[in-house]
């Protein structure tokens, strides 16, 4: 099968100026994505997402190992690269202030070299599937943050490229924004015979409702990849349990409680309660988190036993939630 894109034991390090010290931002990874897919990367910061991108990108070169964009080397055929993909990066500012929306879009498709009357259905298209349509006319600079980062999508397709890398493409964007853009990617995937999109997010419904195929990233190596469906049925069922506590401590410590495989918490400062989310090996360890919940002093408001979603999966991977 034809790959789309590709990386074979890619990894990357960079070195730290002062002390010397060398991280490793990405650790061996092999992976490869088809043509047709939309693919997704969830981790949490600092995990490596936005470098892998940058590599295929030909932003980046790796350190070690080859990666592969339609069969283009990124090293050695970048040029090649570069005419079949684009890229948007989640906070960017998506063009020149004091360009208008409509004129900024139009400014990259003549970059692009794209045919006068075709560039102008696009950048109407697109500025009605970002939700920006009404503001064709205003200035760049005039535009709210999360109106910037709707047009910075609109930007990366208005080539109509092959393969497009979208790093966190609904960063800070309201939730009904975000669902339209959501919707236009997946709706372009499908009306696009073989194009590619890899994208990263955080967010774990986005992953999950969107993606194709998911590919948990954690300290720089895949720790798992395959459909959103596959990856919840590697949680056992009934090993997942969300306890709803008064107060707030360091939960930490129940990692050691016999039968956790991970967990992670939230705090919520309004009604001084915590969320805790514990994964389990066995569903009868339940009762020995119960006991070193007393043990803390926690007093339990309730306990659910909710359906696995991606972050489980995380948790049962790597031990600690996505935050
Ligand atoms: N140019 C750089 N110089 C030094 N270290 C870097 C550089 N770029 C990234 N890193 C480090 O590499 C690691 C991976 O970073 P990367 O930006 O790929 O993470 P990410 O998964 O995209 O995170 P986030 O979700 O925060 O965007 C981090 O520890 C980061 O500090
Ligand atoms: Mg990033």
């Amino acid at each position: 099968m034809e790959l789309s894109i590709e990386s074979r034991n890619v990894s990357r390090t960079f070195k730290s100026g002062k002390s010397g010290s060398v991280l490793k931002a990405l650790d061996n990874v092999s992976m490869g994505i088809r043509k047709g897919e939309l693919f997704g990367f969830l981790g949490p910061n600092g995990a490596g997402k936005t470098t892998l991108i940058k590599i295929f990108c030909t932003l980046l070169l790796p350190t070690s190992g080859s990666a592969y964009v339609r069969g283009h080397d990124v090293v050695k055929e970048a040029s090649s690269v570069r005419k079949i993909i684009n890229m948007i990066s989640g906070g960017e500012t998506p063009g020149y202030g004091i360009l208008t929306v409509a004129e900024n879009l139009w400014f990259f498709s003549q970059l692009y070299g794209i045919r006068g009357d075709v560039a102008k259905a696009r950048v109407k298209e697109l500025l009605e599937a970002v939700g920006l349509a009404d503001q064709e006319k205003t200035r760049m600079n005039r535009l709210s943050s999360g109106m910037k980062q709707r047009l910075s999508v609109a930007r990366g397709f208005m080539n109509d490229p092959e393969v497009l890398f979208l790093d966190e493409p609904t960063l800070g964007l309201d939730v009904l924004s975000a669902k339209k853009i959501r919707g236009y990617i997946r709706n372009w995937v499908n009306t696009h015979l073989e194009k590619t999109v890899l994208l990263t997010t955080h967010y774990m419904a986005e992953a999950d409702e969107l993606c194709d195929r998911v590919g948990i990233i954690h300290e720089g190596r895949v720790v798992a990849c395959d459909e959103p469906s596959t990856l919840k049925a590697m949680v056992k069922d009934k090993t997942v349990f969300q306890f709803h506590v008064a107060g707030a401590s360091d939960y930490t410590r129940l990692n050691v409680v016999k039968g956790v495989v991970g967990l992670s918490w939230a705090h919520h400062i309004e009604s001084d309660t915590s969320t805790l989310k514990v994964v389990l090996s066995e569903e009868t360890a339940v009762a020995e988190i119960e006991s070193a919940l007393k043990a803390l002093g926690s007093r339990i408001l309730s306990v659910e036993s909710p359906e696995p979603t991606l972050e489980d999966v995380f948790i049962h991977l790597v031990g600690k939630g996505l935050e």
